[in-house]
């Protein structure tokens, strides 16, 4: 057992937090190349850390047996977000999981499906006649119209200027979000933009108090209320955390990538039955999965595909690259939806795209719900191409998105 290759260096002078933050996965990639191993040691949020990319290690430290790890996130999303599990170690986070699991039961989720359908049918009735598609835009707003509708049983149709308000407020507040690593750039811009990010934060939270309050609310925002969390403001935190921009970011990011991938070749076999379907929809989050990469903190010693992790160290998982490593699938650069098809069970414990262990992500069903919606009626309805000469490339932190508007055409089926 070994310490990881590479150095922390020095404090302030050795911190790669801004490298990091321009190009996460230039930045691995890099350092992969250098060290010569897909784990190795650098310096991030001031933090010593060790940055885990392969396979192996990212499976080790999520499913973290022996607890040795709490989250990392609350560094720098804290006072973005308020009190909500992802701050959240220990014994209470094993509380607040299983509130929150109930929320997002089968049951639950199958009673979300008809929102998600009838928006889907709504959005997608016109798109040929829309053509070009700016596809990310497009997405995004699909997606934020369904994660409102459950989340706070808010009708875009109906409810237009409280839902182009709410639009407004999650935007402002996400940019709290990004707003961080640039402090360490530009204090004065940062703490002006984080500021007014903390002020739509209150107007949300206002909002969301407001609908709790509301007795004919039904569907989601009642199941929260009468969700038996340790504090009132729980409840709200965590629908402030599902309503932000997060979840519909993540969402298009994922649709976007579909819509790039899927070729003509594939898209009469995903049209005849969803086992293919969910091929293209698993290969989609091995290659681009929104969230790159997430954090730990090591509480206690520790060992990582081999390597030693020190108590105090920071742990960036990269989601990316491990879904990459070649020693995990072989042609790990390609998209072959059809290396799903016989896949043993076990083949989709090596993706992390909805985390792993026993931190994984809650909304994963309601996710893959609404995935299979939006991508299965879009097959049904149209074929489509992406026009030729437009840069592709994605940008990856907070959430992976294009770099430049993604436009596609997209045809009516005869
Ligand atoms: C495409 C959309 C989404 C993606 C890619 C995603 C991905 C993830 C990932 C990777 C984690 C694990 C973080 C870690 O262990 O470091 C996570 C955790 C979590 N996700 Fe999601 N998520 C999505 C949508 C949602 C939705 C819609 C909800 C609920 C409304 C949700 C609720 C949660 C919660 C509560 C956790 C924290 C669990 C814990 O701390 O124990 N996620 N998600």
């Amino acid at each position: 057992m070994t310490t990881p290759p590479g150095s922390a260096g020095l404090p302030i002078v050795g911190d790669k937090s801004l490298e990091f933050y321009k190009d996460a996965i230039g930045f691995v990639d890099r350092n992969i190349a250098h060290n010569k191993s897909r784990i190795f040691l650098s310096r991030l949020l001031s933090k010593p850390t060790v940055f885990v990319s392969s396979n192996k290690g990212v499976k080790e430290l999520l499913e973290d047996k022996a607890m040795n790890c709490d989250l990392g996130y609350k560094a720098f999303m804290y006072e973005i977000y308020g009190d909500n599990i992802l701050f959240t170690d220990g014994i209470n986070s094993v509380v607040l999981r299983e509130i929150l699991h109930n929320l997002f039961s089968a049951e639950s989720v199958a009673s979300y499906q008809e929102s998600i359908q009838r928006l889907t049918s709504r959005a997608l009735e016109d798109l040929h006649s829309r053509s070009p598609v700016n596809v990310y835009k497009f997405f995004k707003r699909l997606t934020t119209e369904i994660c409102l509708s459950v989340f706070l049983d808010i009708d875009f149709q109906t409810a237009q200027e409280l839902s182009s308000q709410i639009c407004e407020l999650t935007t402002t507040h996400w940019h709290g979000i990004i707003s961080v690593p640039v402090s360490i750039k530009m204090p004065m811009m940062s703490s002006f933009t984080y500021g007014k990010a903390l002020e739509a934060k209150a107007q949300l939270l206002k909002i969301i108090q407001d609908k709790l309050k509301d007795t004919t609310t039904s569907g989601f925002p009642q199941k929260i209320q009468n969700a038996r969390f340790p504090h009132a403001n729980l409840a709200h935190n965590h629908l402030l955390l599902f309503t932000s921009a997060l979840v519909p970011k993540a969402l298009a990011s994922l649709l976007t990538s579909f819509v790039i991938a899927v070729k003509k070749d594939d898209f009469d076999k995903a049209n005849c039955g969803s086992t293919f379907l969910d091929c293209l929809l698993l290969e989609v989050q091995r290659l681009y999965p929104p969230f790159v990469a997430g954090r730990r903190l090591v509480r206690k010693d520790c060992v990582v595909d081999g390597y030693k992790l020190h108590k105090g160290q920071a742990a960036m998982y990269m989601t990316r690259q491990a879904q990459r490593d070649p020693q995990a699938f072989t042609k790990p650069e390609e998209f072959l939806p059809q290396r799903w098809i016989n896949a043993e069970k076990d083949e989709r414990k090596k993706l992390f795209c909805f985390g792993a262990g026993p931190r994984c992500c809650i909304g994963q069903n309601f996710i893959w719900n609404i995935l299979r919606t939006i991508t299965q009626s879009l097959l049904r309805k149209y074929t489509w191409n992406i026009p030729e000469g437009q840069d592709l490339s994605f940008k990856w932190l907070p959430v992976s998105r294009p770099s430049h508007d993604v436009l596609a055409n997209f045809v009516e089926r005869s």
